[in-house]
């Protein structure tokens, strides 16, 4: 059989990952698919850059988009770049050349997803997408297959592999987060824009992802509350460490009274649970079916091999039906476009909270804030200030028990305009 020529667009962390695992594998992937797969072209930016892994002769370099889209030979376009608009345009391009697509671009999908699936499905072609949520952790077909006769009761995990990455070293190594959040860069897991990683707006693109696959809905990206980690500091993390738990990004959606609940935002994450112990780079979710009960997936967010390996299951299953219409069903859900999703109202969530004021140390303080939180019917469940820790403010630490979303807001913003306040209050749920 001939090989299956695949386009590359980007030859970056993962391009260059794919590129590599292609190379070390070729054999196995030859004899499961039935032919070889080769890479013929790849689309980068700049010609004269230093690849982290070195091609054969066969391989040619272009920064002409055109020379994946022409070219007849290539059947499968492999979208690595990231982005949106020239992303959007190759793939776009892609499929009206009844090309098929890989990638991993959650953005992309996120923001553009139905139309592409749309495009996809009138030009009779595969729009594959593994990599896009949570690295080498096949979390897409496992919706899209394994628990394809399953309610989805709920879904939560962590899916960003730099955001945990800077979580775990600040709590276990004591890194600062600017060196954490450098480290993360260093090794391949951020975004080109890492403000997507640390402000959870990469882990709200994979949720918005993978509430398609899960509920055949369109939840969308502008609906999810995302609250990032920028607001966790060592202090957080030592108060969360004494109180039993440690903190984490976590992505969520459930079903709440027929509608769907979802929202990215830490978490103190009780230290006995497996999600806290998830460390580094590594993500994991926990899906919760009405069959299957709960099950967990963990193992590599980000990272080039890890991530190379996801694209290339995604290959592999055009590769060997690129001649049937099995490659067609992209989202696991007949109807297209997807209805939208009702959504149950985000101020309406129930949690238990961690707040920490930063008040003057000065008689009535204590006082004031119970008063708020009672009045907002804030129930207390633990209270602890610490000693003098420089500044002009103390840290004031409050658990709560249950309590809705609205009423949190509403004691923070109260307790932020009372004279005593320092600096604005900080309060993350409590899983
Ligand atoms: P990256 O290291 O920044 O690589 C991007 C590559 O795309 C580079 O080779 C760049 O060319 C090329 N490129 C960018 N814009 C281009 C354009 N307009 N025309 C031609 N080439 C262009 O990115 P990455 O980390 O591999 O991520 C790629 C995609 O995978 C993104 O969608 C990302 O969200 C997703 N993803 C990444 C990871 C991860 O762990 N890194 C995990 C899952 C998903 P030059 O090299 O010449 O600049
Ligand atoms: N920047 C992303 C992360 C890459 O850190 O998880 C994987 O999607």
């Amino acid at each position: 059989m001939t090989p299956i020529k695949i386009g590359l667009a980007g030859f970056g962390t993962v391009g260059s990952g794919l590129a590599r695992i292609l190379d070390m594998n070729g054999d196995r992937i030859a004899r499961r698919v039935g032919r070889r797969i080769e890479i013929k072209t790849v689309l980068v930016r700049d010609l004269q850059k230093k690849r982290a892994f070195e091609t054969g002769p066969d391989v040619t370099f272009t920064d002409d988009p055109a020379r994946l889209i022409d070219d007849p030979e290539i059947s499968i376009v492999v979208e690595l770049m990231g982005g949106i608009g020239a992303a959007k345009t190759l793939i776009t391009d892609a499929f009206n050349a009844k090309k098929h697509v890989v990638t991993a671009n959650k953005h992309l999908l996120a923001e553009h997803g139905p139309e592409l699936f749309a495009l996809a499905a009138k030009r009779q072609c595969g729009l594959l997408f593994e990599a896009s949520c949570a690295g080498g952790i096949p979390i897409v077909q496992t919706l899209k297959e394994s628990l394809a006769g399953d309610e989805i009761v709920s879904m939560l995990g962590i899916m960003n592999g730099t955001a945990n990455y800077i979580l775990s070293e600040m709590t276990t190594k004591g890194l600062d987060f600017d060196t954490a959040l450098r480290e993360a860069q260093d090794l391949g897991y951020a975004e080109a824009d890492p403000t997507f990683d640390i402000e959870g707006m990469d882990t709200a693109h994979k949720l918005c992802v993978l509430i398609r696959l899960a509920y055949g809905v369109d939840f969308p990206l502008k609906d999810i509350p995302v609250q990032g980690i920028t607001s966790v500091t060592p202090q957080d993390i030592q108060f969360a460490r004494e109180f039993g738990y440690r903190i984490k990004l976590l992505a969520h959606v459930a079903q709440v009274n027929g509608k769907l609940e979802a929202g990215v935002h830490p978490a103190l994450v009780p230290y006995t649970y497996l999600l806290a112990r998830v460390g580094g780079n590594y993500n994991a979710v926990r899906v919760t079916g009405n069959a299957v009960g709960p099950i967990m997936l963990h193992g590599q967010g980000a990272g080039d091999l890890p991530t190379g390996s996801a694209v290339l299951a995604d290959i592999m299953h055009l590769a060997r039906h690129i001649n049937s219409n099995v490659v067609t069903n992209n989202t696991g859900f007949g109807s297209d476009p997807l209805p939208p999703a009702e959504i149950h109202p985000p101020e309406e969530t129930v949690s238990k909270y961690y707040f920490r004021f930063t008040v003057q140390d000065r008689t009535g303080v204590m006082a004031a804030i119970t008063k708020s939180m009672a009045t907002h019917g804030v129930s207390i469940a633990q209270a602890v200030q610490t000693g003098e820790v420089g500044g002009d403010g103390v840290p004031l630490v409050i658990v709560s028990h249950d309590t809705k979303a609205s009423a949190v807001e509403a004691v923070a913003r109260e307790i932020d305009a009372m004279d005593f306040t320092v600096e604005p209050c900080v309060k993350f749920r409590i899983l």
